[in-house]
């Protein structure tokens, strides 16, 4: 089948941030009454890998599919669209896509009707598509991150044409509102509130397939807050790539805090938010962080490493000093706080005395918990460029030893908690044993607990009793209704 490219990816035009103002826009398609009567009855299955945006963009796709009356099935072999939602920060999370396409290619010879997509962010590398579009007949549909409001004209499009349909447009991004959703969880809800990201940390390919960073308007973040607390939501996620650089877009001058402070007085019970880039964490920020009892003291900080010239190479805009003073503001204002970070070891060229300063910045924070990746090289990011005379061992080798620095600090605040009561956002029955309900605590550690299904969705008070290294467990405390 002959490919018929709409947009194809460019590096460059996604790397350009030009300063026009933040184009807003809502849903519109020109196909929607047509395209409803083709697909009366079908199901669709969507896959997503990837960070929480991904997620909450399966939202909005989900939405629009129900929108004209699809339903879902967890099943890929019963659905007529099958849409697979890609991430590519680090080679294994390709390697993962390329495994699930394997997986369902065989469906296209079941379903000559089905439409099968690839969306999301690996598709925005010209190489990687190129790739996938040869490697993967089967696959008829390719739609870049900005490219999701669009999704009623691209499955009209797929499913009208002879041709395999390529739409993948590199450019600084919109904001489109009043997009449909059908949420994952009916207690827990992500709220985008700022998208894309202009950092260019030298390793990262996020501002390339995300675009510009652009912040929704103020009044549209609160509406949507609001409906959810109307709905009985108990825990909302404000969700950007870099939450504390909202608003700097804008020309209302409001920033995080005055949007952390409004949400909180919305009346939701838990309101977290990530991620948070150090360069942009004000004192403001950390006010009202500790003023609202409903803004949870958990905060997600990647600090990637601790050493400064590592920082430097990096484009961090941060140095270990900086990092340092801001962990000691947020600990001396918000008690009982909890801190969890992003760490890469093998950047190019990192020497021991470099990553000793890691290890040594990990025994001084003492994180609550902590995301560890060895680097991996992205195309067409500045650190792939760079000379990396760091053996494959050696990157291992590291990679396991701040593992066991940071258990230390984990485990040690796992401990502390014995003994305690903490409020438990109960999630349901538990991954890992199926007797067990489990649920987060303010702090985001894991909690296991024996208790009734019924409890799902509610927060409830439960004593710890026993600590493990990732997770805990306790027991409700009674007298509760
Ligand atoms: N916007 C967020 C999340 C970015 S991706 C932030 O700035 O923190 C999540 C994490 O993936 C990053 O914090 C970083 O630790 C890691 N990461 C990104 N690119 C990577 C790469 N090329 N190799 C290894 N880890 C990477
Ligand atoms: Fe990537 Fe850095 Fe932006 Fe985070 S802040 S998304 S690590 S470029
Ligand atoms: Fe992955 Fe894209 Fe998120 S690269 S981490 S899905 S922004």
């Amino acid at each position: 089948m002959k490919s018929k490219i709409i947009h194809a990816p460019d590096l460059s035009k996604a790397a350009s941030r030009r300063k026009e103002q933040t184009v807003f826009d809502i849903l519109k398609s020109e196909h929607l009454a047509s395209l409803t009567e083709m697909v009366k009855g079908w199901f669709y299955y969507i896959k997503t890998y990837g960070c929480q945006a991904n997620v909450r963009d399966e939202e909005t796709m989900r939405g629009m599919l129900e929108g004209i009356g699809c339903q879902p099935t967890e099943d890929a072999q019963k659905a007529d669209i099958i849409i697979v939602n890609t991430c590519a920060v680090r080679e294994n999370a390709e390697d993962k896509v390329y495994g699930e396409i394997g997986n369902i290619k065989y469906l296209r010879k079941t379903k000559p009707n089905l439409v099968l997509a690839l969306c999301g962010c690996m598709v925005e590398q010209p190489e990687i598509l190129d790739r996938v579009v040869k490697t993967f007949p089967e696959i008829n549909l390719f739609f870049g991150t900005h490219e999701i409001p669009n999704l009623y004209d691209l499955l009209f499009e797929a499913m009208m044409s002879r041709e395999r349909i390529i739409n993948v447009e590199s450019k600084p991004g919109e904001v489109v509102e009043e997009l449909p959703v059908s949420r994952l969880n009916r207690f827990k809800a992500f709220v985008n509130i700022i998208y894309g990201c202009d950092k260019f940390c030298t390793y990262c390919i996020v501002p390339y397939t995300r675009g510009k960073e652009r912040s929704r308007k103020f009044e549209e973040v609160i509406k949507e807050c609001q409906d959810l607390v109307n709905q009985g939501y108990q825990e909302i996620t404000l969700l950007g790539q870099n939450v504390n650089a909202y608003g700097k877009d804008l020309p209302d001058k409001k920033d995080f805090a005055d949007m952390l402070e409004a949400v909180a007085k919305l009346g939701i019970p838990r309101l977290r938010f990530t991620t948070s880039h150090p360069w942009d964490f004000s004192e403001k920020m950390i006010d009202v962080i500790a003023k609202y009892p409903n803004i949870m003291k958990s905060i997600h900080l990647p600090v990637q490493s601790g050493s400064d010239e590592i920082l430097r190479k990096m484009g961090r805009r941060y140095n270990r000093e900086h990092y340092l003073n801001l962990v000691k503001s947020m600990r001396e204002k918000i008690p009982g706080l909890t801190l969890s970070t992003d760490i890469i070891v093998g950047f190019p060229d990192e020497t021991e005395e470099q990553f000793l300063e890691t290890l040594s910045l990990v025994d001084v924070v003492k994180y609550e918990s902590a995301f560890t990746f060895i680097y991996s090289p992205r195309k067409g990011t500045p650190a792939a460029r760079m000379v990396d005379n760091v053996s494959k061992e050696i990157k291992t080798k590291r990679f396991l030893e701040l593992i066991k620095h940071l258990e230390v600090s984990i485990e040690d605040s796992s401990k502390k908690m014995i003994g305690h009561s903490y409020d438990l956002l109960v999630d349901g029955v538990s991954k890992t044993d199926a007797n067990m309900l489990s649920g987060y605590t303010d702090g985001n550690k894991l909690v296991h607990f024996s208790g009734d299904e019924s409890m799902t969705g509610k927060i409830i008070k439960v004593r710890i009793t026993e600590s493990h290294t990732y997770s805990l467990i306790g027991e409700i405390v009674n007298g509760q209704d």
